[in-house]
């Protein structure tokens, strides 16, 4: 049910809502839009209809158009994205205190809004919060990685984690980098691009957090270790069966501070 309003002393019959729908729901035969009867069940749930209105008179699934924000003056600049896209760092020291829950919801959220294939949206986020939890996951991950090298030998391709768990040993953590949450995205893998959905999510929630002060690093070690050494770690965090692991995020108040962009350069362009 698209329950779809509009509010005729607001709507100027422009035609962008029918415009703009990707599978063609709408029409403004009538004057006033109109979902095609036959082709309902082709909506996506993008909301296009509802943001590219000029005059907020188009609603849809119950949405009020006043509790969008403005696009117009409410945008970041280019000078500003460019700074925060060079500006953010994989952060790697961490203070010992939590990121407030709010805070998290807030993020997670925001990104929730990113693009996802066929607007499919089944991401699911897990995120260590609780710091008891925290400890016991890097604790279990290091013994189990202990375990399994002594009882069978890790994986072909994953002795690297020897010399990893030997370094927890003298307080050095490379896995989690003393980071107090984690976070894991997740999507069904029937869904039509899970694995890119997942990491499109990851890149805002690094940019976001940026943004807010937070600090992140992509924990490609983590997600091989916790996937694929010691999978029964993942058990408590209660991840569907059926989906895929996106991909893992470390995440905390940064116990180190940047001051300048990096310089990288010489980006291959292969131009046509
Ligand atoms: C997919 C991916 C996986 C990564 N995995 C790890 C990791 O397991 N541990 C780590 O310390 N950094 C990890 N990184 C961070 C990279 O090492 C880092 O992005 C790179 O050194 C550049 O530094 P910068 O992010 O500060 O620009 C990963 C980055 C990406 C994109």
């Amino acid at each position: 049910m698209l329950n779809i309003r509009i509010d005729e002393e607001r709507c100027i019959q422009c035609g962008e809502c029918a415009e703009d729908c990707p599978n063609d729901v709408l029409t403004i035969d009538g004057g006033y839009p109109e979902v095609v009867a036959e082709r309902e069940d082709q909506c996506i749930g993008c909301q296009h209809c509802f943001a590219v209105c000029p005059t907020g008179a188009f609603s849809i699934f119950g949405l009020n158009p006043e509790k969008s924000t403005p696009l117009d003056g409410n945008l970041p600049s280019p000078e500003q994205l460019n700074t925060l896209i060079k500006g953010r760092r994989s952060v790697r020291r961490y203070l010992d205190e939590p990121v407030e829950k709010s805070k998290i919801t807030e993020l997670i959220e925001v990104i929730a809004n990113g693009p996802t294939g066929v607007n499919n949206r089944k991401l699911l986020f897990t995120v260590v919060e609780n710091q008891t939890t925290m400890k016991a996951l890097r604790t279990d991950t290091y013994e189990g990685i202990r375990r399994v090298e002594k009882e069978n030998g890790l994986p072909p391709g994953l002795e690297i984690f020897s010399g990893i768990a030997a370094a927890a040993t003298s307080g050095q953590d490379v896995l989690f980098r003393n980071a107090p949450h984690l976070l894991i995205v997740s999507s069904p893998e029937d869904g039509p691009s899970p694995e890119q959905d997942c990491l499109i999510a990851m890149t805002y929630f690094e940019l976001l957090a940026a943004a807010d002060g937070l600090g992140t690093v992509w924990n490609g070690l983590c997600r091989r270790a916790l996937t694929q050494i010691v999978p029964e770690t993942l058990t408590p965090l209660k991840i569907p069966k059926d989906h895929i692991i996106g991909y893992m995020m470390s995440f905390g108040k940064p116990a180190v501070e940047y001051h300048r962009t990096v310089q990288r350069g010489n980006q291959s362009i292969n131009r046509i």
